[in-house]
């Protein structure tokens, strides 16, 4: 039977109604637009669908819409705030995306990241990233690209 949700997605309070087995990936593309979250695999094992569910990244296409019930989600689409965050500034500058199919998960992962270790060196990103998946770049520049982009979130706290 369908079921009504209710959570905060990129600071704003949405509700919708769902089947019981409606995906978390599912209700932010399909109900709510927000197709920037990607889905490349549905087994969690690509990380395409990485988005923060109160604060921590949770691969979406793992959890059930349900379960976000009254949760606070950040999706790629809700990092920019006023311009790039410097996460994305990052990748960009540092070619850290070919095709770009992973680059939100690879981003809100390694925000995530950032968060528990603020300095990380190349074998903590490489490990961290262990569930996700690019087919392009053989990882140098997303490395590099979070290396810089956890120097520019140090610097945006000071
Ligand atoms: S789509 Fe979720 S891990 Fe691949
Ligand atoms: S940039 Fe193409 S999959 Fe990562």
């Amino acid at each position: 039977m369908p079921s009504s949700v209710r959570m905060t997605v990129n600071g704003k309070a949405v509700s919708g109604t769902v089947e019981p087995r409606t995906l978390l990936v599912q209700f932010l593309r399909e109900h709510l637009g927000l197709t920037g979250t990607h889905v490349g695999c549905d087994t969690s094992q690509c990380g395409a669908c990485v988005v923060h569910v109160d604060g921590v990244s949770v691969k979406s296409c793992t959890m059930l819409a349900v379960q976000a019930e009254g949760a606070k989600v950040t999706t790629i689409e809700g990092l920019a705030n006023g311009g790039l965050h410097p996460m994305q500034a990052a990748f960009h500058e540092h070619h850290g995306l070919q095709c770009g199919f992973c680059t939100p998960g690879m981003i809100m992962s390694a925000i995530d990241l950032v968060k528990h270790n603020s300095d990380p060196s190349e074998q903590e990103i490489r490990e961290w990233l262990e569930g996700n998946i690019c087919r392009c770049t053989g990882y140098h520049n997303i490395v590099k690209s979070i290396k810089a982009g956890a120097a520019a979130m140090r610097g945006a706290t000071k």
